[in-house]
């Protein structure tokens, strides 16, 4: 067995449309959440890793490592960490390495993103700076339009079509029912999701994660650290990865596809001593419904071509075998990008350690995966958490 980081503490403000705060007060709060939650004092932290994507388009606000490191009020070397909405998940992922390196003993990781003070109009253009300026932005390409891409050619290839994507969208807002953190407690049917206003063919509205504001941090220890202080910390991260692909769709092998993913798994995976039959439940970052199928694709839950009837066939509801998603997911928790892979980190640290709205589905579960990306799938970035029991 490997060794493993514990994750001490996790925080995250409510994900919504709400609010006036800016996302280096919704940092601070989600932080000093994570600080109570890992009784471990903010003198103690070493390193601060903190993901944000659109600060510049948003709030007119660079250089937002230290000012993450002053909102949660830690004195310590702080960097910002930008990789589109895998921004906090590569924040995890290095906050991980500082500490299996040996190079610190306790690290703050997280993000935050303010998105809802821009129009629609306004934030589909800042999150289309994470595409190929030259050869996609210029085309016209939006994430929407990115992801019905992908959504069309897999449809082509492999079969499927709009009523299994929305089965997707349908599980996860039934697993948000009852997060009081998840912008959307709203229970939907497939035909509210096929009758919904086409946002970009084949996706409709409830195919899309929303515009979100919020938080996450999480206080990550070493294992040694943790148990000279007597923590009480269950689950840890056993495993990481993360991998990048073309940037361009058009330069892809295969558009239904996400090799960047696939090697973050194997990576990950690996470094966990784990394998896919290993794993209980995911976390994946489902920003459009496609999007899950990806990644259950790639991540090896199921064969490519199979992830489609997933939900349609109950396999991935709260009641399945393999639930996909039981924080709500980007669909309906919300996808405020910065601050969603570390999100993940907190939703599925709750939900295996038993104190998560959704954690009776997993009373026996040991192992769980999150999956977080950037852009079409550019970046990508997965962790394995284990809960001790
Ligand atoms: N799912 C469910 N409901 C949604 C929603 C979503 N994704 N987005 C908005 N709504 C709801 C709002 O709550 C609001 O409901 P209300 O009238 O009951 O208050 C209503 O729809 C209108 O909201 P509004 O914000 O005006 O919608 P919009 O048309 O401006 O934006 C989208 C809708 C889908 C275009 C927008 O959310 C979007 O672009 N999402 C994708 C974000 C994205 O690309 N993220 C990066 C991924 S890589």
């Amino acid at each position: 067995m490997v060794s493993a980081v514990t994750v001490a503490g996790v925080g995250m403000t409510p994900f919504g449309r709400g609010g006036e705060q800016t996302a280096r007060e919704m940092f601070g709060e989600a932080a000093a959440e994570a600080f109570d939650d890992a009784d471990v004092p903010r003198d103690a932290v070493e390193e601060v890793f903190y993901g944000n994507y659109m600060g510049e388009f948003a709030e007119q606000q660079g250089h937002q490592g230290p000012l993450a490191a002053e909102a949660a009020g830690v004195s310590a070397p702080a960097t910002r960490v930008e990789s589109a909405c895998a921004s906090s998940g590569v924040a995890v992922r290095f906050g991980y390495e500082k500490i299996r390196s040996g190079q610190a003993d306790v690290v703050l990781v997280g993000g935050a993103e303010r998105m809802t003070n821009l129009s629609t109009p306004d934030a589909t253009q800042a999150l289309a700076a994470a595409a190929d300026a030259l050869w996609e932005i210029r085309a016209g390409v939006t994430f929407p339009g990115a992801y019905s891409l992908m959504a069309n050619r897999y449809f082509h290839e492999f079969g499927g079509g709009r009523e299994d994507l929305a089965h997707i969208a349908v599980k996860n807002h039934e697993n948000a029912l009852e997060n009081d953190l998840a912008q959307f407690q709203k229970s939907i049917d497939v035909d509210d999701v096929l009758d919904a206003m086409t946002v970009c063919s084949p996706f409709g509205l409830f195919d899309c994660s929303p515009m979100s504001n919020g938080a996450a941090a999480a206080v990550l220890v070493s294992d040694e650290f943790a148990t000279e202080h007597g923590l009480d910390a269950p689950v840890s991260i056993r495993g990481a990865g993360q991998h990048s692909d073309h940037f361009a769709l058009a330069d892809r092998a295969s558009i239904p596809r996400a090799p960047a993913a696939e090697r973050a798994a194997e990576m990950a995976y690996e470094d966990a001593g784990l394998g896919p039959d290993d794993v209980d439940t995911a976390e994946v970052h489902d920003c459009f419904t496609i999007a899950e199928v990806l990644a259950l694709e790639a991540l090896g839950f199921y064969e490519p071509g199979e992830g489609i009837s997933a939900a349609t066939n109950g396999e991935t509801t709260i009641d399945g075998e393999f639930p996909v998603n039981l924080s709500g997911g980007l669909k309906a928790k919300g996808h405020p990008v910065g601050a969603t892979g570390c999100a993940q980190i907190s939703e599925m640290t709750k939900l295996l350690r038993g104190d998560h709205v959704n954690s009776s589905a997993l009373e026996d579960a040991t192992a769980g995966l999150t999956h977080n990306a950037g852009g079409t799938v550019a970046s990508c970035v997965v962790h394995i958490l284990e809960v001790e029991r």
